[in-house]
Order: C-alpha cells, then sequence, then structure tokens
C-alpha cells in the first residue's frame, strides 16, 4: 500500500494556485525528493500532506485513509519547517524529547533517545541552550534531531538543510539517508537544491508553477527528462536549436542554425522539418576534426575538470569538459564539437520559446 497518496489536490490563495492539481504516490519506505525553483509551490505541497493547510480541494490519503482535513497534530508525522520553528522557551534538549514525551515515553528513555539525535547532528553539547542563542544553522541541525526523534514513520522535510555550510550539508544529507533507510522511514523532502536530491532520493519529483513536472529516479531524470524544463533544471545542458533534416530506420538528422548536420539515435516519432531542440550535457560534447565549428570564449578551472564555453557562428553557446591532465585550448582558438549521438535528447521547440520554456520564476 502506498504511505501518502494524493489525488487532485488544489491549494489556492484567491486567483494564485499555489499548488494546482497534484496527482502523487509516495512508497511505503521511499525517499521522495520534491525539486523544484522558488515559489513554485513545494511548500504548499508538504504542507498540505502534513495537515498544516486543508487544500482548497483534492484528497490526501495516508496509509489508505483519507485525512484531508485531519490537523497535523493528529497525523504523527516528523516535520521539519523551512523556517525552523523551534520551541523558544524550551532548551534544545526539550525541544528534541518533546515528541517522545507526547508519546508518554519515561524522562530517562526520552532523554536517552534525544540525545541520541543531538548526537548525531554533533550537538550534544549545546543540549542545554535555547534556540535563540543558536545560530541558525544550528537550529535547523536542532530541528532535524527532534524530527527524527519524534518516532513518526512519516517525516516531511522543508529545506532541511538550507541554513547549514556546504560541507555540512553534504555529511548530514548521507547521515539522514542511511538512518531513514535502517529505521525503514517514509521521506518527503524538500529542496531547490539539485545535488541534494540528486544524491538522496529514490524518486524526484519536478515541481514547476503549482504542478508537477515529472516525477522519476534521480538517473532517469538525468539520462533520458522527458521534458526540457527537467533537462535545463537538473543538471547542467546546453539547449541548441535545429530542424530535422533527415530520417531514416534507426536515427534522424538535425540541422543546426549554422547548417552543421547532427545525428541523434532514435527519435524517429519526429518528422522532417519538424522544429526541435537537442539537449545534451557538457560531459558528452567533444572535440573532433569535423563537427559545429565554435570559438573559445572561456576556459574555466573546476578542479577535477577543466569548463570550456564556445560560440558557434550562430551565436549557440556550447559548454564542454576537458580531463584535468589535458591542456585547455585558448581563448579565442576555434574548435569543432560533436555530441554523442547516444545522449542526445530532442524536444519538439517549444513554441512559447526555450527561454519561457525554462524560466524558473
Ligand atoms: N499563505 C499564503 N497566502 C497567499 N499566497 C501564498 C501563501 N503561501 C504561499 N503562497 C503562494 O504560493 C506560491 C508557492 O509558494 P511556496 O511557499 O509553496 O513555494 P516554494 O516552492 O516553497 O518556494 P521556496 O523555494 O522559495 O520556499 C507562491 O506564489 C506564494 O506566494
Ligand atoms: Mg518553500
Amino acid at each position: 500500500m502506498p504511505r501518502i497518496m494524493l489525488e487532485k489536490v488544489t491549494m489556492q490563495f484567491g486567483d494564485i494556485y499555489a499548488v494546482k492539481d497534484i496527482d502523487l504516490v509516495v512508497r511505503d519506505g521511499e525517499y521522495l525528493t520534491v525539486l523544484g525553483p522558488s515559489g513554485c509551490g513545494k511548500t504548499s505541497l508538504i504542507k498540505v500532506i502534513s495537515g498544516i493547510w486543508t487544500p482548497s480541494s483534492g484528497r490526501v490519503l495516508i496509509d489508505g485513509e483519507d485525512v484531508t482535513s485531519i490537523p497535523i497534530e493528529d497525523r504523527n508525522v516528523g516535520y521539519v519547517f523551512q523556517n525552523i520553528a523551534l520551541f523558544p522557551h524550551m532548551e534544545v534538549l526539550k525541544n528534541v524529547s518533546y515528541g517522545p514525551l507526547m508519546r508518554d515515553m519515561p524522562l530517562d528513555e526520552r532523554n536517552a533517545v534525544a540525545e541520541k539525535y543531538l548526537q548525531l547532528v554533533k550537538m550534544l553539547d549545546k543540549m542545554g541552550m535555547l534556540p535563540g542563542e543558536l545560530s541558525s544553522g544550528e537550529q535547523q541541525k536542532v530541528a532535524i534531531s527532534r524530527a527524527l526523534a519524534s518516532g513518526s514513520n512519516l517525516l516531511l522535510l522543508d529545506e532541511p538543510l538550507s541554513a547549514l555550510d556546504a560541507r555540512v550539508r553534504m555529511e548530514l544529507r548521507y547521515e539522514i539517508r542511511r538512518l531513514v533507510k535502517d529505521l525503514g522511514i517514509t521521506v518527503v523532502h524538500v529542496t531547490h537544491d539539485q545535488d541534494e536530491a540528486m544524491s538522496v532520493s529514490d524518486r524526484i519529483v519536478v515541481m514547476r508553477n503549482g504542478g508537477i513536472v515529472e516525477t522519476d529516479t534521480p538517473m532517469a531524470l538525468y539520462r533520458r527528462p522527458n521534458n526540457l524544463f527537467t533537462a535545463y533544471f537538473i543538471g547542467e545542458t546546453n539547449l541548441i536549436e535545429g530542424m530535422v533534416s533527415d530520417k531514416n530506420a534507426h536515427n534522424i538528422v538535425v540541422r543546426l542554425r549554422d547548417g552543421t548536420d547532427v545525428k541523434v539515435n532514435g527519435n524517429r516519432h519526429f518528422n522532417i522539418d519538424d522544429a526541435v531542440v537537442l539537449s545534451v550535457r557538457p560531459e558528452y560534447v567533444y572535440t573532433a576534426k569535423e563537427g559545429l565549428t565554435a570559438k573559445v570564449t572561456q576556459v574555466i578551472y573546476m578542479g577535477s575538470y577543466w569548463r570550456v564555453i564556445a560560440r558557434a557562428e550562430s551565436m549557440d553557446m556550447v559548454e564542454y569538459n576537458i580531463q584535468r591532465y589535458e591542456n585547455p585550448p585558448a581563448i579565442g582558438s576555434d574548435v569543432n564539437l560533436v555530441f554523442n549521438p547516444k545522449m542526445l535528447m530532442v524536444y519538439k521547440r517549444p513554441t512559447e520559446g526555450i527561454s519561457e520554456a525554462i524560466r524558473l520564476e
């Protein structure tokens, strides 16, 4: 049985749809991430799942039970709020042991549980302090341990790591994933950080403008995104316009704006003269003797590789990578670029234009 099921959930404020017509299933024990740009409705969605908000329409089912109008305090969920929301008058230890207290756990036991989760986020030494005496990153760590200590097997995390510095954020994301997998907890984790989503999720829901763009595993969304917006939003990609100029039994040929022909495997549903957009990740662009001619405009040292940015005559910008031990091209030099035909994605060119189709706000 799915843990959470949303049926046509809409959350409306006047004429703003924070969430519109969302159908979603979260499986038992799944680590699901909701990823999308600021303002796309992630917090609104998680507030509806948690019971903080009753949706304007639609149904929320948890373990098969319709909980649409049941408030959060009766839903047994562990929640990390985007704005943290610790009890300001309670010390750290009391904040974290609050869930166990509500479950009538004796003092010794609940302190032991709280200390275990404070240890996990390395906050044991601050357990006697008040939230107001902590930095926002420290408060966030306390909020995470409070949610884990709640004992709920359903965790809702709204940007739980946003206030932490990069190193701690990375450590904690793996700690949380390991812990919830060990305990069999189901997680809905909201983030706008695509690296975070890629590295912890079983599946990612990509949201935009209150709706779901697509839902799949991190690998599927990276390698074979169905939607141009996903290709752009998850990972890095080059988007290049063209027209289908030829097709045969196995592949199509896309003619770019400067006249270069690019072979693409599959994609037989496109027809000659269709306006399309190619999407290719920088790691699948290579230099060759012949190909798309472009002038190198920038070379950036990335540590483990070089990133090269080049401009074609058509003004298309293409980014590609060079191994760290190779010599990068000189700025202003000409390169010929080819694309791995297996790793090219082709999309119908959006009628509203590419920039509108990938706009974040
Ligand atoms: N209480 C409210 N009243 C009116 N509009 C609201 C309310 N809460 C959210 N909205 C609107 O709903 C939309 C979605 O907001 P939401 O907070 O869900 O976005 P988000 O994806 O969590 O963004 P962020 O990444 O910035 O946290 C926004 O346009 C926001 O202004
Ligand atoms: Mg939010």
